[in-house]
């Protein structure tokens, strides 16, 4: 890799933290203190995860009895699940800074540089969405993963100088929503890789009670498992149901989120009982009006829905398949007739018409 002497004064430069951009960009310092107050900050308040907690205890405390850093480690799984949380609380465990970024910001290998350089021993380098690192940025971490190095070429062509930069001992903490798009030999890297799993009702519900009680809002244990039920199996998603159903509370009952109150609530956002929104059944109603029921491709679908692919594979499909309302197929997405009965549509006559909207 190349880096001109004019980048190279940058890359110094970008040794005073006040001048780096990279770090720190990433959201999830500028959040509000809504977010910051209900985050979990430590194993005890984080519900579910078990068996990755257990095992992220025992790593912790062997790193911490042998006094090194921890292996690097891959946290992937679905939005909202947790892995910026259960990274925080790694770090805050370890006794260790965490500099939080996303692949996103890392543009040129200054970026990357940069941040690398800036690290001091035993700290934890957060980088969220990591698959959609660059391929420079990657070839840089894997030196400075593996030897602690940065691998610098400084000048051009006839006057090009290599130099190896030692960097202090770090542990990477990757988060991702889509592992398989993390090219193998980064992937590789990873000494320690867990799958967040999707959350049950009854662990929701301890969440959405933890929420209320931070919030000082008052929720009955039916009111919970409402909420809890329509939270697509996700944390994210449940805390921001708490505060919509907070609102419905306070406004149009007295202030105390019941069973009821919660199922207005939902109601009047359009999330059914089963905690479809309306793009979830605009998403099975398309594939049953206008593909009679599929298979159809992703692509499509996404046209037709004006929705990003990317948002479909994240979000809507993920959580359609885990309720057995959709199907993948090596020929595309197919309704199931579980889907056709919760939309009240009649199965054996497939190709009857709906009102769609
Ligand atoms: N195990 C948990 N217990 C309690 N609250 C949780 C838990 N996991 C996540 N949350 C809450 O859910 C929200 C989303 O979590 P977080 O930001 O860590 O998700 P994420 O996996 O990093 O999402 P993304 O992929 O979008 O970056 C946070 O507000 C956090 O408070
Ligand atoms: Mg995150």
């Amino acid at each position: 890799m190349i880096i001109s002497d004019d980048n190279k004064s940058k890359i110094i430069k970008q040794k005073n933290p006040e001048l780096n951009t990279s770090i720190n960009a990433n959201s999830d310092f500028q959040e509000d203190s809504y977010e910051k107050n209900i985050r979990p900050m430590d194993f005890d308040n984080y519900i579910g995860q078990s068996s990755i907690k257990e095992t992220l205890k025992i790593t912790i405390e062997a790193a911490k009895k042998r006094g090194t850093t921890l292996d690097h480690l891959l946290l992937y799984g679905p939005p909202g699940l947790g892995k910026t949380t259960l990274a925080q609380i790694i770090a805050k465990e370890m006794n260790a800074n965490i500099k939080i970024t996303s692949a996103p910001s890392i543009e040129k290998p200054r970026d990357i540089i940069g941040i690398l350089m800036q690290l001091k021993d035993g700290d934890i380098l957060f980088i969220d969405e990591i698959h959609r690192l660059n391929k420079i940025a990657e070839e840089i971490l894997y030196p400075a993963m593996e030897d602690y190095v940065i691998d610098l070429t400084t000048g051009k062509s006839q006057s090009v100088k290599t130099m190896r930069i030692k960097i202090p001992k770090f542990t990477l903490i990757g988060a991702t929503t889509k592992a398989g798009s993390l090219s193998g030999p980064l992937r590789d890297r990873f000494g320690i890789i867990h799958r967040l799993e999707y959350y049950t009702n009854e662990e929701l519900a301890q969440i959405v009670k933890r929420t209320a009680s931070i919030l000082d809002l008052k929720i009955e244990d039916e009111g919970a498992l409402t909420i809890a039920t329509c939270s697509r199996y996700t944390p994210r998603i449940a805390n921001r149901l708490v505060k919509r159903s907070a609102d419905w509370a306070l406004v149009k009952a007295d202030g105390i989120i019941t069973k009821d109150v919660a199922k207005e609530a939902l109601k009047s956002l359009d999330i059914d009982e089963i905690g479809l929104d309306t793009t979830d059944r605009n998403m099975l109603k398309i594939i049953i009006n206008s593909f009679s029921g599929g298979p159809v491709g992703i692509e499509t679908i996404a046209v037709a829905l004006g929705e990003d692919i990317q948002t479909i594979e994240d979000v809507y499909e993920p959580f359609l398949i885990q309720k057995g309302l959709l199907a993948r197929t090596p020929r595309g997405r197919k309704v199931t007739r579980l889907a056709y009965e919760h939309l009240g549509i009649n199965f054996n006559n497939k190709n009857s018409q709906l009102n769609l909207f």
